[in-house]
């Protein structure tokens, strides 16, 4: 059997070394894929927004199922597309992506099926937005509609902040079209806990859930990030909240967005907030998380494969999801710099995999010579797993000090606050 996987990230390095675990699966195709894949999937140079070339591909191979993991191809219809030329796919629809690719959408179907979330306003008119945020509370959140590289997110402390967030989107258009429209909401507080879901538009089935650390420096300093590391399971996460985020969100999203005729099929993503009223929604991702998945794939007992196609044939009710009672830990090393400028090119040396310990290549490419150097602000997802946290952390740790690359930075802290909170 062929498949083909689009994106070029850490996580889809994750995807494909679990999809490669099901003996059906002769060959994967990676989309455009990275260097330090290579030995793990055959990497083609198409981009993952090229929707016509993507599928054209899939029906030359004659590929038997596709898995398209990042935002952008999702929300542009790359799995309608592929459905119709007689393709196989996992994950949603381009209208099913909208819980994503709007935050207006995803706002107002919350509000409609009393999904509990952030409760807020949507401007169209900047001057509105600004007069509304005279009378708003502080810190106000800004958000972009649209998709913005996960920068569209402004807290602003003062007003001065928050009416500059609104020029920046509405008035400059520094994300484009995304920010033609606003959502202003109220401020959230408490640990936040990312939780990915198979479901396949009626059955939903929780991973194990994951903690992401998003600011570039240690303490939860700096600037955002697309994510610096991860641990799972999330000790804020307990059976209590499970079973309140079951009954109170995750099936009535399911259940609201096949009422809204976009039942959605493929890896739902709930970012939530574990607030003192209760477990609430923070954003939806339509996709698997980076660098969640790269902790909560090598927890996952079931072949990967297998839950896809259920997922897809809608049959998910009857396939099992099952998870290892140890834990994870990813330590993202990136180039010095990022999220801003950083240089690239430099070789990279990896600790090699075990059973327990693998490195994810994210930002990174093959040279004539066949060496692999940098080519991204995030490079490397160093990810191990143990019995405990305490321990999954210090091997991804450990395996960090054998990995090198000149100007690599990583935070010294990941998995502490959660450790802290099992203590
Ligand atoms: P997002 O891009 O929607 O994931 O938002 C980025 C980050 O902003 C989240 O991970 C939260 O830490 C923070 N955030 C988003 N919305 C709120 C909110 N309503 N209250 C507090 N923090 C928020
Ligand atoms: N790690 C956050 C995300 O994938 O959106």
């Amino acid at each position: 059997m062929n498949i083909l996987v689009v994106g070029s990230g850490g996580r889809e390095h994750a995807l494909i070394k679990a999809l490669k675990k099901n003996r059906e699966i002769e060959t994967i195709y990676a989309l455009p894929g990275n260097g330090g894949m290579a030995k793990d999937a055959f990497c083609v140079s198409i981009g993952a927004k090229d929707i016509e070339n993507i599928v054209k591909f899939a029906v030359e191979k004659a590929v038997d199922f596709a898995v398209v993991a990042p935002d952008d191809p999702l929300a542009l219809g790359a799995v309608d597309a592929l459905e119709n030329a007689g393709i196989p796919s996992f994950g949603p629809t381009k209208a099913a992506a909208r819980i994503e690719s709007s935050k207006v959408f995803a706002k107002e179907l919350m509000k409609k099926y009393g999904i509990p979330t952030a409760t807020y306003q949507v401007f169209t008119d900047p001057d509105a937005a600004k007069a509304y945020l005279k009378t708003a509370p502080l810190p106000a959140v800004i958000k972009a509609d649209g998709l913005a590289l996960g920068k569209g997110v402004i807290i602003a402390q003062t007003l001065a902040e928050a009416e500059a967030a609104v020029s920046d989107m509405m008035e400059n258009k520094v994300f484009g079209d995304s920010g033609s429209r606003v959502v202003i909401e109220e401020f959230l507080e408490g640990p936040e806990v990312s939780v990915l879901a198979f479901t396949d538009g009626k059955t939903v089935k929780p991973m194990v859930s994951s903690m992401d650390h998003k600011r570039a420096l240690d303490g939860d300093q700096g600037l955002n990030t697309g994510g610096m590391g991860t641990i799972a399971p999330n000790p804020y996460y307990t059976k209590d909240v499970a079973e309140r985020c079951m009954n109170e969100i995750f099936l009535p999203t399911v259940r609201a967005m096949e009422k809204e005729g976009c039942p959605f099929k493929g890896c739902l993503y709930f970012g939530l907030m574990v607030t003192k009223n209760g477990p609430k929604v923070i954003e939806y991702n339509c996709r698997f998380g980076d660098p969640e998945t790269q902790v909560v794939l090598p927890l996952l007992k079931s072949d990967l494969f297998t839950i896809m196609r259920a997922v897809r044939d809608e049959t998910l009710a009857d396939c099992p999801v099952e998870f290892d009672n140890g834990a994870a830990c990813c330590v993202v090393m990136a180039s010095q710099g990022y999220p801003q400028h950083y240089e690239k090119g430099f070789p990279i040396t990896l600790n090699p995999d075990t059973d327990e310990i693998t490195t994810y290549v994210a930002g990174a490419k093959l040279n004539e010579n066949g060496e692999l150097l940098t080519n991204g602000g995030r490079v490397l997802g160093v990810t191990a797993t143990a019995d405990s946290l305490k321990a999954a952390i210090e091997k991804a740790y450990a395996a960090v000090q054998k990995t090198h690359f000149e100007n690599a930075f990583y935070r010294r802290d990941i998995g502490q606050r959660a450790l802290n909170k099992e203590r």
